[in-house]
C-alpha cells in the first residue's frame, strides 16, 4: 500500500510539527484539533517555523506558500475520510486516544493506516478500539518534529508487514530515520530518557545544584545539546508527568515515578515553554531559571 494523503489529529506541539513534515514531503494533509482557534494555532507554529527556515536560508518564500498550501485545517473527523494514513498526536491520556480512534475507524477506510504518535501508553490498547488491528502502529515523532531526525516506527503483535512498511516507507519518505522496535512501554529512547530527566528534577530537589548548573552540567560536561530542565521545558511539564506515571505504572520501578515537584508544576499551570513559564521563566531573554520552585 502507498501513502497518498494524510491525517494528523492534535494540532499542538507535534502535530503541528508532523504535519509540516509531511506537507514538505508533498502529502496533502490534513490537521485537526477540537477548536478552530487550536488549528489555527498550530498553523502558525508551521508558518513561524518556516519564517524561520526562510532567514536562515533553508527554504524560501514560495516553498513556504507551497508548503502551507498543502495543509487543511480541520475540526470535523469527517475530513479525515480520504486519508491513508492518520497520525494521531492529542493529549497523552488513554481514553481520550481510544475514543478518538473508535470515532475515526467507523469514517476512514478499512485499508486506511493508524498510527499513534504516543510517547509511552500501549499501542495495542488503542488499537483494540478499533476493528484494524492490523492496520495500527505507532509512529513515535521527536520534538522539534522538522529537526529531529529520529522516528521510532511500533509494531504490536497483530500489526501487518504491509502496515509495518508502509510506515517505514512514510517516515523515509519525510527524510527521516526510522528504527523499529515492538510496543514496550517507553519504547527505546524515552525508556532510557525519562529516567534521565526525573532524576534531574530529584537532584534539584535534593539540593545537589541550581537549575541553570545542573543544566551546564549536562550541556557542557556530556555535550548534550540541552541540559535536562530546557528539556523538560520543552517537551513539557504537563507531557513528561503523564508520560513518568504510565511508566511508573507499567515497570513500579522508583526510577519511573514523578517527583513531587512535577505533579505541583502541572497543577499550577507551569507546563513550561508552551505556557511561558516552567524551570525557566520564558517571559524574558535569556529564559530566567525559577529557583525559588524548590525554595
Ligand atoms: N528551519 C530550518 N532549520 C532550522 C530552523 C528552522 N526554523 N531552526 C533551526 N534550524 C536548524 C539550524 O539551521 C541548524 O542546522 P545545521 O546543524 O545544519 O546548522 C540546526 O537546525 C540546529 O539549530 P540551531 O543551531 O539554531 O539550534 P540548536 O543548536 O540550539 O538546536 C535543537 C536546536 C535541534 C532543538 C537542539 O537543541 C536539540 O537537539 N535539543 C534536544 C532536543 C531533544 O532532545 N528532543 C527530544 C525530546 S524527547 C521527545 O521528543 C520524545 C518524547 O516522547 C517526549
Ligand atoms: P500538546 O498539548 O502540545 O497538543 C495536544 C493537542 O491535542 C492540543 O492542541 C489539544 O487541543 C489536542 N487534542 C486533545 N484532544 C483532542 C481530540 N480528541 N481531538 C483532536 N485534538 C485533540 O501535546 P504534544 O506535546 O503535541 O503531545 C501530543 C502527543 O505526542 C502526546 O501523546 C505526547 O505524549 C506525544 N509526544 C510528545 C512529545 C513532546 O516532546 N511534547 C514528543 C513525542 C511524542
Amino acid at each position: 500500500m502507498k501513502v497518498r494523503t494524510v491525517g494528523v489529529v492534535g494540532a499542538g506541539l507535534m502535530g503541528s510539527g508532523i504535519a509540516q513534515v509531511s506537507a514538505q514531503a508533498g502529502y496533502p494533509t490534513v490537521l485537526l484539533d477540537v477548536a478552530s482557534d487550536l488549528v489555527e494555532k498550530g498553523l502558525k507554529r508551521i508558518g513561524g517555523f518556516l519564517d524561520g527556515s526562510i532567514q536562515k536560508g533553508k527554504t524560501t518564500a514560495d516553498e513556504k506558500v507551497s508548503i502551507l498550501s498543502r495543509i487543511r485545517g480541520a475540526t470535523d473527523l469527517q475530513e479525515l475520510a480520504a486519508c491513508d494514513l492518520v497520525v494521531e498526536a492529542i493529549i497523552e491520556s488513554l481514553p481520550a486516544k481510544r475514543d478518538l480512534f473508535g470515532r475515526i475507524d467507523r469514517i476512514c477506510r478499512p485499508e486506511a493506516v493508524f498510527a499513534s504518535n504516543t510517547s509511552s501508553l500501549c499501542i495495542t490498547e488503542m488499537m483494540t478500539a478499533t476493528s484494524r488491528p492490523a492496520r495500527f502502529l505507532g509512529l513515535h515523532f521527536f520534538n522539534p518534529v522538522p529537526l529531529m531526525k529520529l522516528v521510532e516506527v511500533i509494531r504490536t503483535v497483530a500489526t501487518d508487514d504491509e502496515a509495518e512498511r508502509a510506515g517505514l516507507e512514510f517516515v523515509k519518505t519525510l527524510g527521516k530515520v526510522p528504527i523499529r522496535t515492538p510496543d514496550r512501554t517507553g519504547f527505546i529512547v524515552n525508556r532510557l530518557l525519562v529516567p534521565y530527566m526525573l532524576d534531574a528534577v530529584r537532584a534539584l530537589e535534593g539540593g545537589l545544584g541550581t537549575i541553570e548548573d545542573i543544566d551546564a552540567g549536562m550541556k557542557l560536561g556530556c555535550g548534550y545539546p540541552m541540559g535536562p530542565f530546557t528539556l523538560l521545558d520543552f517537551v513539557g511539564i504537563d507531557t513528561t508527568y503523564y508520560i513518568a506515571n504510565i511508566m511508573f505504572e507499567e515497570f513500579r520501578e522508583a526510577r519511573f515515578a514523578s517527583p513531587p515537584l512535577l505533579k505541583r508544576m502541572v497543577l499550577a499551570g507551569m507546563h513550561g515553554r508552551k505556557t511561558g513559564k516552567g524551570f525557566y521563566d520564558y517571559s524574558q531573554e535569556p529564559p530566567l531559571p525559577q529557583n525559588r520552585l524548590t525554595a
